[in-house]
């Protein structure tokens, strides 16, 4: 399909994943603050048994590491680890601790998000993020996490998008939808420096637990990019909205970039996406450069802190979109490696089909999950980088 230059070797130990949330794909997440606003008719469509990955994790890891995949991104679940506040499941641990050893069984090195968009109920109940404790509260659900990565567990994020949460809890909890590509919501001051608080706990917690782990967390690109003239009012939109978090991890071990899509800014603030232009399942333009842009970006503000793609992917129905986004976005962290940036590592969103907060309809997997059996059918798409994955050299079309 595409006429391939000599490729870029990956550095060694450079992960080449997939990646998946918890919520998005166990089912049955009951206890948590998202399944209860889903029963609230808060959403389109709830999660139901999601991709019941709860049970089928195994079936996930065989495919990926068959498919050549060495790494895999996967979070695991505040609410059921402590279902009620100070009171922690063994059972939960025990269940996150058999995929890590599994996911080494099969080659495959985990990479454990602690916090992925949904709260526990009590934790939500009790005001979330303004409650007075609730650092306290995540550091110590952070502290007993140990069983599950006190070893064979290198990489642990501690909150993925810190920023779309301080933008858009707010919003989703009032019953609102996400946004689809004409700017992110200002995020709000106190819940930004909470989270921020809340990563360092959980960083000390993570390193008191091993201190050979390696911790960082996963920011939201926001793709901005001036419009000539607009670049004064670029930089003061994307700070709060993105550089504040990336600022904030100019001490960790790594950072993770997430990078989807675009957002242009005029003198008046984000302008909507381009007529005409394509658009994926989610509404988003489909800009495949937004990975490369991304990465430099980041760059730039965190120095010399590396770097891991832990979300790059597109949400279709048609496969080959996939492979042609992705290829273009490969292409742009092939020539960000080539230009010395210190990154380490890819995961694609996402492994599977997932529920996509709200409705199954945008489809970002690289493996299909049929609806009533649950059956994983890996697409094109899923072989076709598994193979780049397997091959450890990235393809080049520029
Ligand atoms: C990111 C989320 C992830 C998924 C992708 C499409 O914002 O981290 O859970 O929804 O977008």
């Amino acid at each position: 399909m595409f006429a391939c230059a000599p490729g870029l070797p990956l550095p060694d130990g450079f992960l080449f994943g997939a990646s998946t949330s918890a919520h998005q794909t166990e089912g049955g997440n009951t206890n948590s603050d998202w399944w209860q606003l889903e029963q609230h008719g808060a959403v389109a469509e709830p999660s139901g048994d999601a991709a019941d990955s709860y049970h089928r994790w195994p079936v996930d890891i065989d495919l990926l590491a068959e498919l050549g995949f060495t790494d895999y991104r996967f979070s695991i679940e505040w609410a059921r680890i402590e279902p009620a506040p100070g009171c922690f499941s063994r059972a939960a641990l025990a269940h996150y601790r058999r995929i890590v050893e599994y996911a080494r069984e099969r080659g495959m090195r985990p990479m454990v998000t602690l916090h992925h968009f949904t709260l526990p109920r009590w934790f939500a109940e009790r005001g979330g993020w303004s409650a007075p404790d609730a650092v306290d509260r995540f550091a110590r659900y952070v502290a007993a996490t140990a069983p599950v990565i006190a070893t064979d567990v290198e990489h642990v994020c501690t909150i993925n998008e810190p920023n779309m949460v301080a933008a858009l809890l707010p919003r989703v909890t009032a019953g609102g939808e996400r946004p689809t590509g004409t700017g992110l919501p200002l995020p709000d001051p106190g819940l930004t420096r909470t989270l921020v608080e809340a990563h360092r706990a959980a960083v000390a917690a993570v390193r008191a637990i091993s201190p050979t782990i390696r911790t960082g967390w996963s920011v939201a690109s926001q793709g901005c990019q001036a419009v000539p003239g607009a670049e004064e009012v670029t930089a003061a939109y994307r700070h709060p909205r993105e550089d504040v978090f990336l600022e904030a991890a100019r001490q960790d071990d790594w950072i993770g970039v997430q990078a989807y899509t675009r957002t242009r800014i005029g003198p008046a603030g984000p302008l909507p996406v381009p007529e005409g232009a394509e658009r994926t399942l989610t509404g988003w333009e489909c800009y495949p450069d937004a990975l490369g842009e991304a990465l430099r970006h980041t760059a730039e503000v965190v120095g010399e802190v590396p770097i891991i793609v832990t979300e790059n992917g597109i949400a279709t129905a048609d496969d080959r979109s996939r492979i042609a986004y992705t290829h273009r976005a490969l292409d742009g962290l092939a020539e960000a490696l080539a230009d010395d940036l210190d990154i380490r590592g890819y995961f694609h969103w996402s492994a599977l089909d997932t529920y996509e907060w709200g409705s199954f309809r945008p489809t970002f997997g690289l493996i299909a999950v049929e609806p009533e059996t649950f059956l994983r059918v890996p697409k094109p798409s899923a072989r076709w980088l598994g193979r780049i994955a397997r091959s450890r050299t990235l393809p080049s079309a520029r």
